[in-house]
């Protein structure tokens, strides 16, 4: 039995802040207070913020996607994680072409187990609507895999059509799993890139105008429109979503007593469109695309009328050389493997342009990177510093700067798309159920040390 007595932090909970001690035994929460010294080890916390381990709700690692496999195993991506302060990520199971879900669950365990240091949960994608497929819905939710990714791009490769759309959210409502959803006309998106490619338009920035915001726009009405005809069981969980446009449809169904949520990436409200024409903007290709001033202030707005539910990085992360197809040159936009870092910074980049700029409160960042995403994917023990929750914390001096660059974060690339940016917010300890596993730039833990996390069917 080990203890760890964490004094006079200020403990940030979702419902507001609390400057008192905090004792963890067995890997779990079970005492705040004015406390003692009683424990094996005693950290004085004075003037730091504890904030729950954020829980990423949105990362591939390993994952094979438009000709490659991204740069960050398991074993890389969650040591990005641990530097950022996020105990838990949720990955997603992406099966090949023709394999049962069920066995390329069993084949991303095998992956993750052995790698990961933080610990982690798993979504499945859905790549065909076929009854082979759906009857995958019930083992995988018993093995605690509840949320099913479904696409409306990409054709030929992951795009599912209305009918397998319907057929598959109706399966995996009717045992109360979550439908997780990318949302983009896919038929447009490929129609705009042709055109664009005849006129030799091929530049980065090329691959915003491929994919211009009422294509997100259109998919959202239609899935909620689709999902609306299911029922109101229907849990609908729209992933990066890149336009307040978005927010505010399902916005509107939630208010009619759909459950409907939004999920935003960090990057989304850091960046413009602009930034792909920057020196280095094939990097920063990812889809949906980076959207207009307008479009970025909008997604904070909604943030601050709590009306976006998640915060989930899309940590999909390419080296330089298969961003450019391990060539000199940069290859046309559509050539470039979609996906960018963000696992490592979603704490800081939430934490300075949002708390600090007081575009959201403490509360709200707390309860958008850890609390809502344990009860979205029902990760019981997770989400929350209180007692009985397993103690996953990161410890964060708020007024001490980072100048990122690669060389700080933890990725198995160099360079950082947020290189030169001074932010606060990096933790200087990371605990997972009550182990130090990452201190002062260090990681601490070992590979295969995290768990797998069940989620569990609620709400
Ligand atoms: O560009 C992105 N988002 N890459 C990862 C795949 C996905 O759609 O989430
Ligand atoms: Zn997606
Ligand atoms: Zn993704």
């Amino acid at each position: 039995m080990s203890s760890l007595l964490i004094k006079n932090g200020k403990i940030c909970l979702s419902d507001g802040m609390i400057e008192k001690d905090m004792y963890i035994e067995d890997g779990k929460v079970k005492k705040i207070g004015i406390l003692g010294n009683d424990a094996d080890e005693v950290m004085d916390a004075k003037g730091k913020l504890l904030i729950p381990g954020v829980i990423d709700s949105h990362t591939h690692m390993e994952f094979p996607f438009m000709s490659e496999v991204t740069a960050d195993d398991f074993y890389h991506g969650t040591r990005a994680a641990l530097g950022g302060g996020v105990t838990t990520i949720v990955d997603f199971i992406t099966p090949s072409k023709n394999e049962n879900p069920m066995d390329a669950y069993k084949r991303w365990r095998n992956k993750a187990d052995p790698k990961v240091v933080s610990d982690y949960a798993l979504h499945c994608i859905l790549r065909n609507g076929d009854r082979n497929t759906l009857d995958s819905v019930k083992p995988l939710i018993d093995e605690g895999v509840i949320s099913f990714k479904l696409f409306m791009a990409y054709k030929n490769e992951l795009l599912l059509d209305d009918e397998s759309l319907y057929d598959a959210i109706k399966e995996i409502s009717k045992y109360g799993g979550v439908t997780a959803i990318h949302a983009e006309n896919g038929a447009i998106v490929d129609k705009k890139t042709e055109e664009l490619l005849k006129e030799n338009k091929t530049e980065p920035v090329n691959h915003y105008y491929s994919r211009p915001e009422i294509v997100e726009i259109e998919a959202a009405n239609r899935i909620a429109t689709i999902a609306s005809m299911i029922g109101k069981n229907v849990k609908m969980y729209m992933v990066h979503t890149s336009t307040f446009e978005a927010v505010d449809i399902f916005r509107k169904y939630r208010e009619r007593g759909y459950k409907f949520f939004n999920e935003t990436t960090p990057n989304y409200l850091t960046y413009d469109y602009t930034i792909f024409e920057s020196k280095y903007g094939y990097r920063y290709i990812m889809s949906p695309p980076f959207r207009t001033e307008d479009e970025l202030s909008g997604l904070w707005g909604r943030m601050a009328n709590n009306e976006l539910s998640i915060m989930g990085s899309d940590h999909c992360v390419y080296s330089d050389e298969q961003k450019k197809r391990h060539s000199d040159k940069v290859p046309p936009f559509n050539e470039v493997p979609n996906g960018t870092p963000g696992t490592e910074t979603i704490l800081p980049l939430l934490y300075t342009n949002g708390v600090l700029k007081n575009k959201i409160t403490m509360d709200q960042l707390v309860t958008i990177t850890s609390k809502n995403t344990a009860d979205m994917f029902g990760l019981k023990s997770k989400g929350n510093l209180l007692p009985g929750y397993d103690a996953d914390i990161a410890i964060v001096d708020p007024k001490k700067e980072f100048k990122v660059s690669y060389e700080m974060l933890h990725s198995n690339i160099k360079y950082s798309i947020f290189d030169g940016m001074i932010l606060k917010g990096f933790p200087e300890t990371t605990i997972l159920r009550g182990r130090k596993v990452f201190e002062n730039g260090n990681i601490l833990s070992d590979a295969g040390t995290g768990k797998y996390v069940r989620g569990t069917i609620g709400y």
